[in-house]
């Protein structure tokens, strides 16, 4: 099969492109990223030299270049998106362009080219808050209450139109929170990690009790991949770690995995309109293809520290951009 993937040189289109050449000998990808802030050329230096591997470098909104891409595609698999939800708050526009008009962009191209296969990979954030009960399944009402899940509320609803309206072949799924190697140390896994290798402390959210169910990379991706080849055509899939924590709890097990003591940790004033919980229920993926989270919690955070520690040239360099030193993390910190 030959994937388009879009989103290729962030943290899970990387990962994901690593899984699909690992596990699909005769699958060619390429990728298609404008390389933001977040896209990271060295995150697919590993692809370089192989054979089945191409990098094209563009917008997903771009007319010309997505036409062509798509048109060599047998599948297209979309992750490219802004992701960061505090950059939302400030920066919307940016979020709705890639997000929607991006997404639509290529929905456009698929549906012109005989209706290429489409996978949407989303998030959980596009069903709101949960309160201390229950779990999101794919039944859940839409109730985004950010920018960024707003934004991918949108998409998802756009990729459905796709299907109902010109019956493009899709397949959707919404996943909670990932970590693991190639995270863009802006998000909470990775910037506590750095932050603790560099000796500085972490800023820790409000009384720390909002609560995230990790998943750990490498899942998400093989559950992306069943989507895309047992999924069935207008279905959408949840795919969740069954690993819920409080962001308190998160840090307390990074600060004892890296033998640090909680003097390192930094209240900080909370995020405006933060969701209290996520919980997934992912049995309709279980059912159909046999998905579940393989990788156990404190064995995919071990990964994940070890992989930090090895690879300071990888995010050294990412921490000097100006996010780290003004805008809305900054802002934080001065409010403590
Ligand atoms: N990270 C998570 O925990 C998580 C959870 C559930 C769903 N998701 C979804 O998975 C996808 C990937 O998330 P991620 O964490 O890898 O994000 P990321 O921010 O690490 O990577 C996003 C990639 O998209 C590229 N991109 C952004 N705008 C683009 C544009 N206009 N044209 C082409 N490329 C563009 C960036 O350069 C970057 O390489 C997103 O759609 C996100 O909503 C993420």
């Amino acid at each position: 099969m030959k994937i388009l993937v879009t989103g290729g040189a962030g943290f899970i289109g990387a990962n994901f492109v690593s899984y699909t050449l690992r596990n699909h000998p005769e699958d060619r990808v390429t990728v298609l990223d404008k390389l933001t802030y977040a896209g990271r050329a060295e995150s697919m230096a590993r692809f370089k030299r192989d054979p089945r591997f191409r990098f094209v470098k563009g917008d997903i909104c771009d007319h010309d270049i997505v036409d062509h891409l798509v048109r060599g595609s047998d599948a297209v698999v979309h992750f490219a998106a802004e992701t960061h939800v505090d950059r939302s708050v400030t920066n919307a526009s940016e979020f709705v362009r890639t997000n929607m008009l991006g997404t639509q962009n290529l929905l456009d191209a698929c549906i012109r080219n005989g209706n290429t296969r489409f996978h949407h990979v989303s998030t959980d954030e596009v069903y709101g808050s949960l309160g201390p009960m229950g779990l999101f399944s794919e039944t859940s009402p839409y109730d985004p209450r950010s920018p960024y899940s707003a934004s991918k509320a949108g998409s998802d609803h756009l990729v459905r139109a796709a299907f109902h309206t010109n019956g493009l072949p899709v397949t959707l799924s919404n996943c909670s929170n990932n970590y693991g190697p190639y995270q863009f140390p802006e998000k909470v896994v990775p910037l506590f990690i750095t932050n603790l290798i560099e000796g500085k402390k972490v800023p820790l959210y409000g009384d720390g009790a909002n609560v995230r169910d990790w998943i750990y990379v490498e899942d998400h991706c093989e559950g992306v991949d069943r989507a895309l080849r047992d999924g069935r055509p207008g279905e959408t899939y949840l795919f969740g770690g069954r690993a819920e924590r409080s962001n308190a709890e998160l840090t307390n097990i990074l600060l004892f995995e890296m033998g640090m003591s909680s003097d390192m940790i930094q209240r900080v004033k909370d995020r405006p309109g933060h969701d209290l919980r996520y919980g997934i229920d992912f049995s309709k993926a279980e059912k159909e293809f046999g998905w579940y989270p393989k990788t156990p919690f404190l064995h995919g955070i071990r990964r994940t520290i070890a992989w930090y520690r090895q690879n300071t040239a990888w995010w050294k360099p990412l921490k000097q951009e100006d996010w780290f030193s003004s805008g809305v993390y900054s802002e934080q910190e001065k409010n403590t």
